[in-house]
């Protein structure tokens, strides 16, 4: 049988390498894209796949672009077939006050973290649809359901990605195809590395868990989201938080 393939955007990233290990651990051949500007970056992580010998490659492409999208997927339609999972992975902050934040910042966070859902997910749902298989998932944030302090950009755009998530799920739910968003608390990554230390240590005195999470622990629930085994979670949204907001 002829292994379904994976597209994590964001995915040599710290979330992202995490999640692309874990589907190709659960049998995904998986394409890792990456912004053309991280292309080191991204032929190092390949290195690092070769050298460990998982089913991993890289694919470059702008997920704020609709352009670089569709020419992404041109190439992935030639070179590699048909994706059955997508990951939604590719993030930014540009953390200020309202007060401070240009529309340069704005822009910038809902281009990356919310119009790329349109600019990614457009290219691959017609396929999954045609197919009757498909998974799409998309990385959210704690900070979409409650908010935070310097991110009115960002808490809108991941509040957003819900939103696209739960009218997605009910377009393409008779298709065989599950659209859902996971929300994690702070993750280990380059990301919250860049947070002042102080405001850190204060943020991680808050959660339930006292201590942020390991990527691994985010990229477990999107593997299991995208096994075949998930197909009647549908819309819905998975929090791995450590308890810094407990809803339902
Ligand atoms: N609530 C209320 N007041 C707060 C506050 C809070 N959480 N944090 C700071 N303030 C107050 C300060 O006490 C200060 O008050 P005074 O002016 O009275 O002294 C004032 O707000 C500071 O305002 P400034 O505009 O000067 O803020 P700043 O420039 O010092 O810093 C910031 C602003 C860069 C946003 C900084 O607060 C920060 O980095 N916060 C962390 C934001 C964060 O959590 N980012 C998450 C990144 S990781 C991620 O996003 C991944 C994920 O999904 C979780």
């Amino acid at each position: 049988m002829t292994k379904k393939l994976a597209l994590v955007t964001g995915g040599v990233g710290g979330i992202g390498s995490a999640i692309c290990a874990e589907l190709a651990q659960k049998g995904y051949s998986v394409l890792a894209g990456y912004h053309p500007a991280e292309e080191e970056n991204a032929k190092k992580r390949l290195a690092e796949w070769q050298a460990a010998g998982v089913d991993i490659n890289i694919i470059s492409g702008d997920v704020a672009s609709f352009a670089s999208c569709e020419q992404m997927a041109a190439t992935i339609r030639e070179k590699h077939g048909t994706v059955q999972a997508l990951v939604n992975c590719a993030g930014i902050t540009r953390d200020k006050t309202l007060k401070k934040m240009t529309e340069a910042d704005w822009n910038a966070v809902l281009n990356v973290d919310l119009n790329s859902l349109f600019n990614v997910t457009k290219q691959f749902i017609d396929g999954m649809t045609d197919a009757g298989f498909g998974r799409v998932v998309s990385i959210s944030s704690v900070n979409g359901k409650k908010g935070q302090f310097g991110q009115t950009n960002y808490s809108a755009a991941k509040a957003g990605v819900h939103g696209f998530t739960m009218a997605l799920a009910q377009e393409t739910a008779r298709k065989g195809v599950t659209v859902n968003s996971v929300s994690p608390g702070y993750v280990e990554t380059a990301m919250t590395k860049a947070i002042p230390q102080d405001i850190s240590d204060q943020i991680v005195a808050q959660i339930p868990m006292g201590r942020m999470a390991q990527p691994e622990e985010i990229a477990y629930v999107v593997g299991v989201l995208c096994d075949d085994r998930a197909g009647y979670i549908t819309g819905t949204n998975i929090s791995v938080n450590g308890g810094l907001f407990i809803s339902f």
